[in-house]
């Protein structure tokens, strides 16, 4: 084996770089400083996009300076920002969106709650963590209203986050929202009925995970806890009901490792699953690739103490094809876990889901669901679906150039969780939907042999089927997507599956509306999570609208355009964009909608209950 790359990488650690206090700028000074960087470090990329490199007029258009200063500094392109300082990443922020990024614009903590809070006292009808439950269903049973109120539903109030893009999702415990998802790296407690706000707490770096509340450890005095995690592959828990900090944990050395996906809290446990940047940083060809393997890894709740960790891909990395600079391409590599766990108590396991494969070194553990023991980390099964997509960014079809494999896979694999669904007199069922737009049924009793496979959509690396369903009794009820990144373009659809068979029961097209921000990168693509709750289901599109749908019918019962600007809360405005991601959750009598993505911007949480009230 060459040892180099490896080498390389762990010097990497070493340079990484550091932010703080930001001295006065001169706006020119600094703008030509960044164009003569970008020429020399990013063009090479960014002026010749295919397929997920951003053209830079859109990079210019729809970021924020502050989110490219978080792409560079803690985000997908901290490979290739290797070695530059503070002042030279701001210069780069500041010539590609003519403003100077402000740390951070807002007064965190505007709007500040001024009657004492009740007691943190969690509920039956919380929508607590990503899946809302162990199984991920994403159901609401108790919403606090009927589907008959829906077409009655009005804004209620806005908070407008830092910078211009969201991730995560808003959680409810207790009356209270629990919120990371903007680059800033703040996570927010606010008040459920009035958006007002109880605490904020500064992460290290952009938090994308939602948060999960639950006692940080064993026995009747274990504080109650939210646990989130982030860039730098940093799992994090603060005290709930204040936001001081308990413990931080990094969970993986990798210097491009990160967390994307929502941790899981059980039995005094989290479960973090562990992605990365490295398939971006492989654009490069002299970066040395590829190292990163994706896992899970078992935290104890109470001290953020590493327990177990369960590895994608096992074994030691080989030498592949050598590239034009001497060195070999190192793997097997990849199968990230970018999507929440899922538990199941009764069989005693965890089942994730892994992406693709970044180089074409034979291995088992990409775009597969694995099962692993929840106490001792052994692996149980792990089903492959696909074993030939190796992927990387900037790559052609069979160009054996720099880091790209050949032959180059579709990039499809596991971006949703799976659903575990348990009926009484059916056969246990593990609902595993892909981005290439097939939605699988395993057999959790068996391996995970798969029961039936339906393709609802011809997916792609933008994802057919892209942040997950929903499940109620014996339907799933699927978003759809035929996205491009690049032109912003695309159509999305939602629909009904039989859980038994993998009947299509129907399917509604996303109708077409025009975007606030004009007829560019106006996309009906449904990427987001689904939400369900008795009679409705929820779902948002590209273009910013939020619906709800009947779900016997799929006949869409209300619908909000969330792609304007709103008078927000904590001060000044919120802009709305594209429905991404986490999407919405219902508590309460209550909607929460997330708006702005990276694919759309926007930095709004919205929240609608009955006319309004
Ligand atoms: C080797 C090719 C390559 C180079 C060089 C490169 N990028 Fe990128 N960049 C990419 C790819 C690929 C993505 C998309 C990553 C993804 O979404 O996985 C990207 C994404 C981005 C994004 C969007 C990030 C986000 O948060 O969505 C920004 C901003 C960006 N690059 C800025 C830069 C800047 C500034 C430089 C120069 C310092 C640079 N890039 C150099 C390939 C490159």
């Amino acid at each position: 084996m060459n040892l180099k790359p490896v080498l390389t990488l762990s010097l990497l650690i070493g340079c990484a770089t550091a932010f703080g206090a930001t001295p006065p700028d001169d706006i020119q000074a600094l703008s030509s400083r960044g164009r003569a960087l970008y020429a020399e470090r990013c063009a090479a990329c960014h002026d010749h996009p295919q397929g997920r490199i951003p053209p830079r007029i859109l990079i210019s258009t729809v970021r924020a300076p502050e989110d490219i200063v978080a792409a560079l500094a803690s985000g997908v392109m901290r490979q290739q920002a290797t070695g530059l300082g503070e002042q030279e990443i701001r210069a780069l922020a500041v010539f590609l969106t003519g403003r100077l990024p402000l740390a951070d614009q807002r007064d965190p903590n505007a709007n500040a709650c001024v009657a004492k809070p009740a007691s943190l006292i969690p509920g039956s009808a919380d929508w607590n963590g990503w899946g809302r439950d162990p199984a991920n269903t994403r159901f609401q049973p108790l919403p606090g209203l009927t589907a008959g109120d829906l077409p009655r539903l009005k804004l209620k109030w806005v908070f407008a986050y830092p910078g211009s893009r969201v991730y995560g999702q808003p959680v409810v415990v207790g009356g209270r929202i629990f919120v990371g998802g903007n680059s800033a790296g703040r996570v927010f407690s606010l008040d459920a009925r009035t958006g007002c706000t109880y605490w904020s707490y500064q992460a290290e770096a952009y938090v994308r995970t939602a948060v999960v509340v639950g006692p940080a450890g064993a026995g009747p005095d274990a504080r109650l806890a939210a646990f989130f995690g982030g860039d730098r592959a940093m799992a994090y828990a603060v005290d709930a009901a204040t936001g001081a900090p308990l413990w931080a944990t990094r969970v993986d050395e990798h210097p491009l490792a990160h967390v994307l996906g929502t941790p899981k809290l059980h039995d005094g446990r989290l479960y973090v699953p562990v992605s990365s940047t490295e398939s971006s940083a492989a654009a490069d060809p002299d970066y040395p690739c590829c190292s990163f393997r994706g896992n899970v890894v078992a935290l104890d709740a109470a001290t953020g103490r590493v327990l177990w960790r369960g590895a994608a891909i096992e074994g030691p990395l080989q030498s592949g094809r050598l590239k034009e600079n001497g060195e070999h391409i190192l793997g097997p590599a990849g199968a990230a876990m970018f999507a929440s766990p899922t538990i199941d108590a009764k069989r005693g396991v965890l089942y994730v889901g892994t992406g693709n494969s970044y180089t074409s070194q034979r291995e088992s553990g990409s775009d597969a669901i694995h099962a692993f023991d929840l106490v001792t980390g052994r692996r149980q099964w792990t089903r492959q679906v696909l074993a030939t997509d190796a992927w990387v960014g900037g790559c052609e079809a069979n160009e054996p150039r720099g880091n790209c494999p050949v032959p180059l896979g579709p990039d499809f694999g596991f971006g949703s969780s799976p659903i575990l669904v348990e009926r009484a007199g059916h056969p246990s069922v593990l609902l595993a939907p892909s981005k290439s737009g097939v939605l699988y049924a395993l057999d959790p009793d068996a391996g995970g042999r798969v029961l039936w496979q339906r393709e609802l959509i011809r997916g792609d690396l933008n994802g057919g089927i892209l942040w997950g369903p929903a499940v109620v009794g014996d339907r799933v009820f699927v978003a759809t997507s035929k996205y491009d990144y690049v032109s912003g373009k695309g159509a999305g659809a939602l629909a009904a599956v039989a859980i038994d068979t993998g009947r299509l029961l129907w399917r509604t097209p996303a109708p077409v509306r025009p975007c606030t921000w004009g007829n560019e990168r106006c996309a009906q693509a449904q990427l987001a999570a689904v939400t369900a709750m008795p009679g409705a289901v929820f779902a948002g599109s590209m273009d910013g609208r939020i619906r709800a749908y009947a779900s016997d019918t799929g006949r869409i019962l209300w619908e909000f355009n969330t792609g304007d600007r709103f008078d927000a809360v904590n001060g000044g405005q919120a802009s709305g964009g594209g429905i991404d991601y986490g999407g919405q959750v219902v508590v309460d009598g209550t909607l929460f909608v997330q708006s702005g993505s990276g694919r759309q911007p926007g930095n709004a949480l919205l929240a609608f209950s009955v006319d309004g009230r």
